[in-house]
């Protein structure tokens, strides 16, 4: 009896845990990045969400950055329940792939490719929906809609930019469709990315079929 209680607490501490549990992860860049300046540090903060909602801590987690055949990596440090930084710098300008793995079984984030800048150019902004489909990407909205399809994907869809406004903000406040299954999360987005996902997912001549 005795043994038996000493083994428990090692086999909690498997790594393997999350996936044996069935588990998979929302990663959501904090702030993605409009635009990066090779050599210069770029401190990513993510977060990582159980099924979106819960937040899960002490993950081994690393940030990836692939251009061709060039490659530079970051281990991410844990902060606040769920939050992660991860202090990565690009060596040379390009079109630069960012992953970020979260550790928590495969979960991951890969970004749309962004242009890097060599040092000392100036640094365009993005149109707002053009910053909307980096942000469908780093925020981590295609793991529901498109890898696990818990959810249509909206951006087949037509949508009024009020609704679309409403349910990435406070997500609750919008009568659901399906009565079981994930919901769709609150992921703590700021106004200004609501503002360019809108742009992105309703567009202006958009009919609204929702
Ligand atoms: C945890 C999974 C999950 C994530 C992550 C997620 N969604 Fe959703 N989303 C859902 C589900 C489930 C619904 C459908 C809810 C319902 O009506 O039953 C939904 C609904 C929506 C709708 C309305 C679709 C419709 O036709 O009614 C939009 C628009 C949307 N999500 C956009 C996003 C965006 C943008 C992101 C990223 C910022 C995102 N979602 C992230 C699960 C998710």
């Amino acid at each position: 009896m005795k043994l038996r209680l000493l083994l428990v607490p090692a086999l909690v501490v498997v790594p393997v845990v999350p996936v044996a549990l069935g588990g998979w992860a929302v990663v959501t860049v904090e702030n993605p990045p409009e635009a990066l300046v090779a050599g210069v540090p770029y401190e990513m903060e993510y977060t990582v969400r159980q099924h979106g909602v819960t937040l899960v801590s002490d993950m081994k987690g690393r940030v990836e950055a692939v251009s061709g055949s060039r490659r530079v990596m970051a281990d991410a440090r844990g902060g606040a329940p769920g939050k992660y930084t991860a202090r990565l710098t690009i060596p040379e300008p390009g079109d630069w792939t960012i992953t970020v793995h979260s550790g928590f079984g495969p979960g991951k984030t890969t970004m749309v490719p962004l242009r890097v800048a060599k040092a000392g150019s100036p640094v365009v902004a993005m149109p707002d929906a053009e910053r909307g489909r980096h942000l469908f990407a780093s925020k981590g909205c295609m793991v529901c809609h498109v890898e696990l399809k818990v959810a249509p994907d909206p951006r087949d869809g037509e949508y009024d930019a009020a609704f679309v406004r409403q349910i990435l903000a406070d997500p609750r406040s919008v009568p659901r469709r399906r009565a079981t299954g994930p919901e769709m999360p609150n992921l703590g987005l700021k106004p200004a990315e609501i503002a360019a996902l809108t742009a992105y997912l309703a567009g202006p001549n958009s009919a609204g079929s929702r």
